[in-house]
């Protein structure tokens, strides 16, 4: 059976793995042959040629050092200060510095020729993210001929915004030389699809570019999951029992509004926390009842649109407390640290509201993991973003445009009020579609896909 080589940013740390999406994987390199390739965290003066090769944990991980310059430009540059913000539609806080692409373009380059030696002529290589779209066509401008396929965790954008990233030409091209791409929602396929079928050959100063030729790069949506089965038994784990304890003995009887993400400004924490400001006014019957706990933890926190989230959050949050606080009554805990998973899996149990309102999200694990945590017998309530991708599986959640303050606040009243056999109903559903889109089918279909035979395209 051929070897699988996963590609990310970062690669997985010792320890257990944090996020679902290393445990799916280590599950596939544990079931077949391959290893994780990746920057390893460190930064040094020189660039590194050659991989270092490592044992983590019972998984081959296989890594290169950037130099400062480079994963400046790479990183907080070109992925999350272009990329980012111009795939999550928010091209006012895109900072565009052509230059940066360059140092994207080397690192990327340095990947390929780190990774070209430890390939196999039939290894499939799975390619994680925006960080890395040029890699394929690295790889092949170096012989590599094996199965690529590229997985985008983030939402793929309109038109417009795509036009004003530099060099989206270019990176299109790049995504053609994949034999299979997969994004998270119905949505993006739509985008993408739009931008491959009226692209048209058209000049650039004084040059041509051509159209680019998408046919054989096989296109489809893998909505990705978390392990609900894990979720659950982590809920009701003495790990999360001991939060659950901690919290009510702070919280008494009040229902508990739980929001959880990185503090990353396409996640709409100012506009949930003015929802909620907005629950408190209208509702005065619901004060002193009613708690939101938001943990966010710092994120990117070396970017200028980060820090500027941050303090416009800080300045929201102080508003509401200032406004409706009393000497033994806060209406609301924000926290900027981040958690462990059977401490979050206890807050989600114990949370009557999952309150998960990105602006724009490729699909939100938060969701999947608030359901997966929740008592069968007396289940909360999710009132979810329509813009993350997780409203194409999860129809039975309250879904809200998160841009109006006032319906997110009144889909809060709507879940606070909720009877019973309405959460259960609505809940049913949603752990139906939680098991579903679970991680481990999503990468077994995925790589299905991928493998020789299986999927449509031929080799490049
Ligand atoms: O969801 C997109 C993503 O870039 C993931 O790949 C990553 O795990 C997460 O956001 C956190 O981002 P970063 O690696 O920049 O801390």
């Amino acid at each position: 059976m051929s070897r699988i080589v996963i590609v990310s940013n970062r690669t997985p740390g010792k320890g257990p793995a944090a996020g679902g999406l290393a445990v799916a994987l280590r599950k596939v390199l544990g079931n077949r042959e391959g290893f994780w390739f990746g920057w390893s965290g460190k930064l040094t003066e020189q660039p590194q040629a050659e991989a270092r090769i490592e044992d983590i944990d019972g998984l081959t991980v296989a890594q290169v050092d950037l130099t400062r310059e480079d994963h400046h430009a790479y990183y907080a540059g070109f992925s999350n200060s272009i990329l980012w913000p111009s795939f999550h539609l928010r091209l006012d806080l895109a900072t565009i510095e052509s230059y940066w692409y360059e140092g994207y373009r080397r690192v990327n380059a340095q990947f390929a020729k780190a990774l070209m030696p430890l390939l196999r002529p039939d290894d499939i290589i799975w390619v994680h993210d925006y960080h890395l779209i040029p890699l394929a066509s690295e790889l092949r401008n170096l012989g590599a001929r094996n199965r690529i396929g590229f997985y985008l965790h983030i939402p793929f954008p309109t038109a417009d915004a795509l036009y004003a990233i530099p060099h989206h030409a270019e990176l299109m091209r790049d995504v053609s030389r994949y034999d299979l791409v997969g994004f998270q929602a119905q949505r993006d396929v739509a985008a993408f699809t739009d931008f491959a079928q009226h692209q048209a050959p058209s000049t650039f100063g004084a040059r041509a570019i051509e159209a680019i030729d998408f046919s054989r790069t096989d296109v489809a949506a893998f909505p990705i999951g978390s392990d609900p089965e894990a979720f659950s038994r982590l809920a009701a784990s003495p790990a999360a029992k001991k939060m659950i304890h901690r919290m009510r003995r702070s919280l008494g009887d009040q229902a508990l509004i739980l929001g959880v993400d990185r503090l990353d400004y396409s996640k709409g924490l100012p506009q949930r926390v003015e929802a909620y400001e907005k629950l408190l006014a209208n509702n005065p019957r619901l004060r002193r009842n009613v708690h939101l706990l938001q943990v966010a933890p710092p994120s990117r926190d070396t970017i200028k649109e980060y820090q500027e989230t941050s303090d416009t959050l800080d300045a929201i949050c102080g508003r509401v407390m200032g406004h409706f606080s009393e000497p033994d009554w806060s209406p609301l805990t924000y926290v900027k640290r981040a958690y462990g998973q059977p401490s979050l899996a206890g807050l989600y149990r114990m949370a009557r509201v999952g309150l998960v309102t990105p602006l724009r999200d490729g699909m939100n694990l938060v969701a999947h993991e608030y359901v997966a945590s929740q008592d069968p017998a007396d289940p909360g309530v999710l009132v979810l973003s329509r813009f993350a991708g997780a409203a194409e599986i999860f129809p039975e959640a309250l879904l809200v445009n998160p841009f109006d303050t006032d319906e997110t606040s009144e889909a809060l009243r709507m879940a606070l009020d909720m009877p019973l056999e309405e959460r259960k109903e609505r809940w049913q559903g949603l752990m139906a579609a939680a098991r579903t889109h679970n991680v481990d089918d999503w990468a077994l279909r995925f790589l299905d896909r991928l493998a020789p035979g299986t999927a449509d395209a031929g080799s490049h």
